[in-house]
């Protein structure tokens, strides 16, 4: 996913947030997308990379071990339901694809009234979190499940939960499987519960850095690791979450510009962040108790998804 020549990026204090345009494109960057789609990847590579997803994962976790991802200690800032959440009543959350859990350990420390369902498809990953000594059974449930065909109700009560999180994972799905992972999710939110989700933009950085050979479809590439991404338009994420049976409170793109010190570059990130709420029977959206609608935030997370590609 990330090779060793990955420059290191340093954040500069500059980051917007906007509803509508992800970013305007040079020529440069058009020609690079231009150049992608000199090579597709073939229909047979592609149904390979569907069947070896999970195997590609693991085998990303036994590479790198609990090492990739920084903990994420930004989320309860930038998710101020997570921050606003009471902490003296008990809250049920789902990390879906949670990795080896840099989400959701930051997360159990700051709320001590948080219960975490954590849920991943690489095996290897569910055990880095079972193993770590901050996972204590009362506080935390991991298993294995592939969001895109195990029903989460085996190991989650339907209707119970009342936060989901999705932290760079849809991208990771094929683009047809996205709506039964959503849907997934959706029978085991309350009424009312919400989504929280953060990942890649359209027209983010890493985007522009695949080399042809590697894109699969509009949007959709594959990394030298066989693990793959997708870049969201807000206006295909509120479609995907509409049609799941979701009501959409936000949903933006984030832009960050990163520095890389050594060569003195600055990348434009561009990150999606939105919140969708389970639909009531009625129609209505509930809020979750202690939670804020969360209109024109600033923002100033310190991401750590500095996926590179190969080019
Ligand atoms: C970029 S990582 C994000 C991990 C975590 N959410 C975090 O913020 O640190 C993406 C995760 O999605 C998981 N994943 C990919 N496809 C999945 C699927 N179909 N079902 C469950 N998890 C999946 C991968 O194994 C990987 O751990």
């Amino acid at each position: 996913m990330e090779d060793s020549s990955t420059p290191t990026f340093m954040e500069v204090p500059f980051q917007k947030k906007d509803s509508v345009h992800p970013r305007t494109l040079t020529d440069e960057d058009r020609d690079r997308l231009k150049k992608q789609d000199d090579k597709i990847v073939s229909d047979f590579k592609q149904q390979k990379l569907e069947k070896e997803a999970q195997r590609n994962w693991d085998l990303f976790y036994k590479r790198n071990s609990t090492n990739f991802f920084k903990d994420r200690h930004w989320t309860a800032r930038e998710f101020e339901e997570l921050a606003n959440s009471q902490k003296d009543a008990p809250l049920v959350l789902l990390e879906a694809g949670c990795g080896v859990g840099n989400f959701l350990f930051p997360l159990l420390q700051e709320n001590p009234s948080l219960f975490i369902h954590a849920c991943d498809f690489s095996p290897r990953a569910v055990q880095f979190v079972k193993d770590n000594p901050r996972c204590a059974p009362d506080r935390c449930n991991a298993f294995q499940c592939d969001l895109t065909k195990d029903d989460l109700r085996a190991n989650v009560p339907a209707a119970s939960v009342d936060m989901a999180t999705l932290i760079f994972v849809l991208s990771a799905l094929h683009p047809d499987t996205m709506p039964t992972a959503l849907e997934n999710i959706h029978r085991v939110l309350k009424p009312g519960g919400c989504v929280l989700f953060r990942d890649y933009g359209l027209y983010d950085h890493a985007m522009f850095r695949f080399a042809p050979g590697h894109k699969l479809a509009d949007s959709f590439y594959v990394r030298q690791d066989g693990t793959r991404a997708y870049y969201f338009s807000t206006d295909e994420l509120a479609k995907l979450f509409t049609a799941a049976g979701f009501s959409v409170v936000s949903n933006e793109y984030v832009l960050r510009e990163t520095v890389n010190k050594k060569e003195g570059l600055c990348v434009p990130r561009v990150f999606v962040q939105g919140k969708f709420v389970k639909k009531t029977q009625t129609g209505q959206n509930h809020e979750i108790p202690g939670t804020e609608q969360d209109e024109n935030r600033t923002s100033s997370v310190d991401d750590t998804e500095e996926h590179s590609c190969s080019t």
